[in-house]
């Protein structure tokens, strides 16, 4: 009886709740699908780290071309507004407006090209290769090349953030054309005498020598915000030679220069002799920027250096402690694309009162144009500069063991021409070390390591007073063209050489020109690009140690830098040498 009627009662529930559960399927299927939709597509766009379609937005390319923004990024303090994107051969470069943290985790977002007739557009995450500082409060990103099909229209959006919709998409202009490596101004520094100097690609112009000036014209923008991408005020260049093409502002802002920072600008090249039809201007990321923005300081260091350098922040501390004590008082650091730990050396650096900056320069083989920037950045600063590689040091050779080295004696050396009328760079003779026999790279430093060069000495270095180099900037192996009436001195070997470390051991001369690249390769998607020469520059044959390298580039026994490195620089009482501390880390 109880049984009964409990059964019955159970009965007429479960025809209530089926009737129920019709009724529900009826009325809450759709959105119950949607939001399913909507977890699934969001949970593997979390999870998919390779390059496989994660979500399909709509075909958004029926939007005019001219539609700004939908709504501005609401992710806190720094929006990640991108401003441009270069395609290099072996990665895509998006820069930012603002200054991110190096160490935040963005994701490159690619879209597909719609695919004829369909309606969904197709959207791929990955991490961003690198994020760096750049010039004037922005930043550098590095994704990896858009997969086949996919736009190189890419967009940041930080990790785990979440929604990646059609707002989203539109939330970065799309109107600037991706630029390319290959044909692209991309650096413009304001310089005296109201102009400004364009560093460019593409141009083809005849290596080491002056191009004709009155063949390039430069363009400006309207306005830093980019509103117009029309440029509307052209002038005249002043000179031209390789990549660098110096031109005058507009006239309407002559009084005030400092008003152009920001602006947009590039150069177009004609032909002279076709009557001047002007050729299009080169795509430009180049917005005018000031290496004065800082304090103006009351007195120049007497002497700097520059240098370009890609994953050597081992060899840093050796090179800018040896030098700091020679009397170099500034360093400006040209940071292509290294991403191994420079930055903490830099810092670790500073933190013991050493002046050094560290300026990303991403602009792939462009060593020339890099020391012409550099020379601008440092002339507000220095009254010399020196241009010499991290493998590259100063030596000044012991007479009948008379020591005519001692502190600051590199800064007497230049400061005793300081206010020469003639004299406008100096000039020292290079040995070429070779490994000395060494296997493994000395824990010493290269210095007190490498005592075995070749006897003929190769080229020189040059220190330079950055304010008498020819206005076209020319230089050519770490050799600037100097303004007219300015010579070189000679330093004889007798008083100054300079050690250049140039073959170490085995992995250290392998790493110094595969390391980047192999690095590349193994981030690289397996099934792309396979064979390209892009791929792996160099890396065409495997490199393979010879078997007598050690012995080298060996011609004479030198022992004369690693017997005065010892004998000024080694503690007393444990024989170490000051940078050593470091490389123990
Ligand atoms: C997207 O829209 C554009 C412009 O209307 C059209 O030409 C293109 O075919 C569309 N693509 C897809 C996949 O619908
Ligand atoms: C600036 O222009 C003046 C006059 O033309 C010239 O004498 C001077 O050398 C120029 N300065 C530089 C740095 O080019
Ligand atoms: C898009 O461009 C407009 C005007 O050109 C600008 O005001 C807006 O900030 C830009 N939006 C983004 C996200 O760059
Ligand atoms: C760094 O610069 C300051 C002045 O700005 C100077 O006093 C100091 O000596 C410099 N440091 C070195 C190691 O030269
Ligand atoms: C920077 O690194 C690249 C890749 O390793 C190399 O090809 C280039 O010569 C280096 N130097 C400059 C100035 O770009
Ligand atoms: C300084 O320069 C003068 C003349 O140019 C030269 O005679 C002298 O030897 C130089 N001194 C040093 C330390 O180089």
């Amino acid at each position: 009886m109880d049984s009964s009627e409990q059964r019955r009662k159970r009965k007429r529930f479960n025809k209530l709740h089926a009737g129920l559960f019709r009724l529900r399927s009826l009325t809450m299927l759709l959105p119950f699908l949607i939001v399913l939709f909507i977890v699934t597509s969001h949970w593997s766009a979390l999870r998919e780290r390779s390059f496989h379609p994660v979500l399909k937005v709509p075909n958004l390319s029926f939007l005019p071309s001219g539609l700004q923004a939908l709504g501005s990024y609401d992710a806190g303090s720094s929006a990640l507004v991108v401003e441009d994107r270069i395609l290099f051969p072996d990665h895509l470069l998006v820069i930012v407006s603002s200054r991110l943290h190096p160490s935040e985790s963005l994701e490159c977002v690619y879209y597909s090209h719609p695919a004829a007739g369909g309606e969904l557009q197709q959207v791929v995450l990955k991490p961003a290769i690198s994020v760096d500082e750049f010039n004037g409060g922005k930043s550098i990103v590095r994704c990896l090349l858009p997969p086949v099909d996919y736009s190189a229209t890419v967009n940041l959006r930080r990790s785990g953030d979440g929604v990646v919709d059609g707002e989203w998409l539109l939330m970065n202009n799309h109107t600037r054309a991706v630029a390319t490596w290959d044909r692209l101004v991309y650096e413009a520094i304001l310089d005296w005498n109201s102009t400004v100097v364009l560093f460019a690609k593409g141009l083809n112009l005849r290596p080491h020598v002056e191009s004709d000036k009155s063949h390039f014209r430069c363009h400006f923008g309207l306005s830093n915000f980019d509103k117009d991408e029309g440029f509307v005020f052209t002038t005249e260049a002043t000179s031209a030679a390789q990549e660098v093409i110096r031109c005058l502002l507009p006239r309407s802002i002559w009084n005030n220069p400092e008003k152009a920072q920001g602006i947009r600008v590039t150069v177009s090249h004609f032909d002279g002799t076709q009557g001047g039809v002007d050729a299009l201007p080169l795509p430009s990321v180049a917005k005018v920027y000031s290496t004065n923005s800082y304090q103006q300081r009351r007195e120049k260091y007497e002497l700097c250096a520059c240098t370009m350098m890609w994953n050597q922040a081992s060899f840093l501390r050796e090179w800018i402690m040896y030098h700091g004590w020679l009397g170099v008082q500034r360093w400006f650091i040209y940071d292509n694309n290294s991403d191994d730990g420079l930055k903490e050396v830099v810092d670790e650096l500073n933190a013991e009162n050493y002046n050094v900056s560290r300026h990303a320069w991403p602009w792939i083989k462009t060593q020339e144009a890099g020391f012409s920037h550099c020379a601008l950045r440092a002339r507000h600063e220095c009254k010399w500069v020196g241009f010499f590689d991290v493998d590259e040091f100063f030596y000044f050779p012991q007479h009948q063991g008379q020591a005519i080295a001692g502190p600051n004696s590199l800064r007497a050396l230049v400061a005793n021409y300081t206010d020469s009328p003639t004299y406008a760079e100096i000039r020292t003779t290079c040995h070429s070390f070779g490994p000395s026999g060494l296997t493994t790279a000395p824990s010493q430093g290269v210095t007190a390591g490498y005592t075995c060069r070749l006897h003929a000495p190769e080229r020189h270095k040059s220190i330079v007073r950055p304010d008498l180099l020819h206005t076209s900037l020319l230089n050519v192996v770490h050799h600037f063209r100097l303004r007219e009436g300015y010579r070189y001195l000679n330093v004889p070997e007798s008083t100054a050489l300079v050690n250049h470390y140039k073959y170490q051991v085995w992995d250290t001369f392998k790493a110094k020109f595969f390391r980047r690249v192999s690095t590349y390769v193994a981030n690289w998607q397996d099934d792309q690009n396979k064979g390209s020469k892009d791929r792996a520059p160099g890396l065409g044959t495997v490199a393979i140690e010879p078997q007598d390298w050690r012995l080298r580039f060996c011609e004479v026994w030198d022992t004369g830098l690693k017997d005065f490195v010892l004998a000024n620089f080694a503690e007393t009482a444990t024989g170490y040498l000051p940078w050593e501390r470091s490389a123990l880390l």
